[in-house]
């Protein structure tokens, strides 16, 4: 018998249900359930991972009362939410997905993983992969954004950053995928809301990353705490026993959300904590994470047969696994490590600086960025220029906000010789206008102003959903102030989601996204305000006008009367246009690219066939730069309507001014496949046409077409 058969063996029903057990540590506090005193539990054999718990010596001894006092000597995991770096803090994940780069992301998962694991962490509850549309969910944030191609890729590159080829390393730390599935689809972006997708959404739009994360070895999976059509996720044994376990034929664990077992109460589908329990290990759900009823209710749910000791047992067997995947039972210390690794940190903060710069989008730019030499009289204003403790993002990790750079300090740093005005001019909540007439005073004489507004750090991530996703508190007054002197305003928006400010994007110089950048942001912003760095950073969803156009995304279908704003009966507003305010894709450079010559391999494509799309990208401005190149699809006939554009491939081409280069991108067959009438994927016979450009605005796109043969 292997080991994990011999524990089982041994193991009481206290014992296994001591597996089954995930409570959290007081380092932190993640959720609305607080945690008692936990050794007891550990000594007793009842806990089978703490979470919230980190730093080698506290891991070593928490380690040691379950290696060495409890009665079967079964290590702990050690896990916690290390979302975007553990001590080094980068970019939140929506920027970080602005990206459009598998080698980066991947390299700072990496780094994240090496600084979780040298502070004792087994497993990061990460990659979130939830993809979202609608910026009123704070969660957007923490995500890949709209796409589910692009949500696939990240999803990869993070599993693999993270676990590396041996999940055993003592650098490689497990992935968690989650939240599974749907969370992004929250009515109305409230967060814990139902989600009431489709069949064929889920197929589409919210599965696929999730199948990526697998393919690509995730370890775990984490259910989202919302409702998918009536039934909790943390109770869904269609999609997860179902798809998630039977077809994906995922083997890892699945953990639960913080407390989700117990809220199948709130919800409304079970009476007690004996049939939440049963629901939820029915389901598929492994762990319970903080919420106890697992411990409280199992035993009686085994005695009144709602769930066998099998479904027990298997439950136990795919955590002990989890626990043998990551070498814990060779060595359960070792992932601890006494004196972390100073040479790294610093490699680490040149990372943090350079993915920082490149997560920033330039929005718009009428032709102030980079700042001119001559720029020597700079007013800094607004809340967010000095905001040290805002720079991380929400999920922070053990990163200490102390270290981080804010926008005043990099811009500083950057420009020595300039004369630089600060003023903050009011708070980003709460404040008054009282600060704004010695904000009016400091631009007046200045030759730019920076403008730093937008969000605080918690004004996204979880339970922040805004109604109104725009400038909090006093900060349009005091922008509008600014603007109205005729001095040229950069903007530069602190924020964790596209925020609606079509007045500012008309009136100001220019406007950058520079989302919530982490550690290094202040150093990351002024690389791109002085041209040291050429932006490249790509919205990864699409940035709406007006918060009523929410849901707005480019893999939308045409409908049966598509939006024309000159024929009153098609699929419009009558007082907004139904376009974004930017689309997917969108970010300037300060370079100009232009594409020419799309060239297919084949006018046809067969089952097993790849295709080889190529373009010529020419740098036609004065300075070095990178584009990005995106490969889109659209089947204009088929037995489902498919979306307008469908994301399928990008590349990147680096360069000097003048400089062309042929880009190529191969499209497989089977790429084209979708989810068909019956749900089965199905490649279907016919037209297909091939768009290559920059961002999902069909008027900009080279297209040809090709023929599907099946
Ligand atoms: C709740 C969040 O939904 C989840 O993302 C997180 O991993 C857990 N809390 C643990 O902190």
């Amino acid at each position: 018998m292997d080991r994990i058969e011999t524990l089982l063996a041994a193991m009481t029903l206290d014992e296994k249900i001591g597996q089954l057990t995930m409570m959290s540590s007081n380092l932190a506090v993640t959720g609305p359930v607080l945690p008692g005193d936990v050794t007891e539990g550990i000594r007793a054999g009842r806990i089978g991972s703490l979470f919230n718990h980190w730093g080698p010596e506290r891991v070593r001894e928490t380690q040691r009362l379950a290696v060495e006092e409890t009665r079967l000597k079964i290590p702990l995991f050690f896990a916690f939410d290390v979302i975007h770096g553990h001590r080094t803090i980068f970019p939140i994940p929506l920027a970080e997905a602005a990206l459009f780069s598998p080698e980066l992301w991947e390299r700072t998962a990496r780094e994240a993983a090496m600084e979780a694991a040298e502070d004792g962490l087994d497993l990061v509850f990460s990659p979130m992969l939830d993809i979202a549309r609608d910026p009123r969910w704070g969660r957007i944030s923490e995500g890949p954004g709209e796409d589910p191609w692009l949500g696939s890729r990240i999803a990869e590159a993070k599993v693999h950053g993270y676990q590396t080829a041996d999940l055993a390393a003592p650098d490689a730390v497990a992935a968690c995928a989650k939240h599974y599935l749907a969370y992004g689809a929250a009515l109305a972006g409230r967060d814990y809301n139902s989600a009431d997708v489709s069949d064929h959404a889920i197929r589409e739009v919210y599965l696929p990353p999730f199948a990526a994360a697998l393919a690509a070895g995730a370890a775990t999976v984490m259910p989202a705490f919302n409702d998918v059509a009536g039934v909790p996720m943390t109770a869904n044994a269609r999609l997860l026993r179902g798809t998630l376990l039977g077809e994906l034929g995922f083997d890892g664990a699945v953990i639960s959300d913080y407390n989700a077992i117990m809220e199948l109460l709130p919800h409304g589908v079970a009476g007690d904590a004996v049939e939440a329990a049963a629901l939820a290990l029915k389901a598929g759900v492994d762990m319970d994470m903080m919420s106890g009823a697992y411990a409280a209710g199992l035993p009686k749910a085994l005695e009144r047969g709602l769930v066998t000791q099998d479904e027990i047992d298997d439950a136990v067997r795919r955590v002990l696994r989890l626990k043998q995947r990551l070498g814990l039972f060779d060595d359960p210390y070792r992932r601890v490590v006494a004196v972390p690794d100073a040479f790294h940190a610093a490699e680490r903060r040149r990372l943090a600086r350079e993915v920082a710069a490149k997560s920033i989008v330039l929005l718009t730019n009428k032709g102030v960025l980079p700042l001119a030499t001559s720029a020597k009289r700079i007013a800094v204003i607004g809340p967010l220029a000095d905001a040290r403790s805002e720079m991380l993002g929400s999920w922070a990790g053990a990163g200490r906000w102390e270290e981080a750079v804010t926008i005043l300090e990099g811009v500083k740093a950057a420009l020595p010789q300039a004369e630089i005005a600060y003023v903050p001019g009011t708070e980003i909540e709460t404040g008054g206008d009282a600060g704004i007439a010695a904000a009016v005073q400091a631009a007046r004489g200045a030759d730019v102003v920076l403008l730093c507004v937008g969000e605080a750090a918690i004004m996204s991530g979880e339970a922040a959903s805004r109604a109104r996703p725009e400038l909090p508190g006093r900060q349009r007054n005091l922008a509008e102030a600014v603007l109205d002197l005729g001095v040229p305003v950069v903007t530069l928006l602190t924020s964790g989601r596209p925020l609606m400010l079509p007045w500012l994007f008309e009136r100001a110089a220019a406007v950058a996204a520079t989302w919530f950048l982490g550690h290094e942001a202040g150093h990351a912003v002024a690389d791109v305000l002085t041209g040291a760095v050429n932006p490249s950073g790509r919205l990864p969803v699409t940035w709406p006008r007006d918060v009523g156009q929410v849901p707005i995304y480019f893999g939308e279908r045409n409908t049966g009367r598509p939006t024309d704003p000159d024929q009153h009966y098609t699929s419009k507003y009558i007082d907004i246009p139904a376009t974004p305010q930017f689309a997917f894709g969108h970010g300037l450079s300060y370079s100009r690219f232009a594409l020419s010559d799309l060239r297919l391999s084949a006018p046809m494509l067969r089952p097993g066939e790849t295709l080889t799309v190529e373009v010529t990208v020419t740098n036609t401005g004065a300075v070095a730069g990178e584009e990005t190149v995106l490969l889109f699809i659209h089947d204009p006939v088929a037995s489902v309507a498919r979306p307008l554009l469908e994301l399928k491939g990008m590349a990147k081409a680096a360069l000097a001014p003048g400089r062309k280069q042929v880009l190529s991108l191969a499209l497989a067959a089977e790429a084209l496949a979708f989810p068909g009438l019956d749900l089965k994927p199905v490649l279907e016979a016919g037209e297909i046409e091939i768009l290559v450009g920059t961002r999902a605005e069909r008027s900009e796109l080279l297209s040809a077409m090709i023929r599907v043969e099946v």
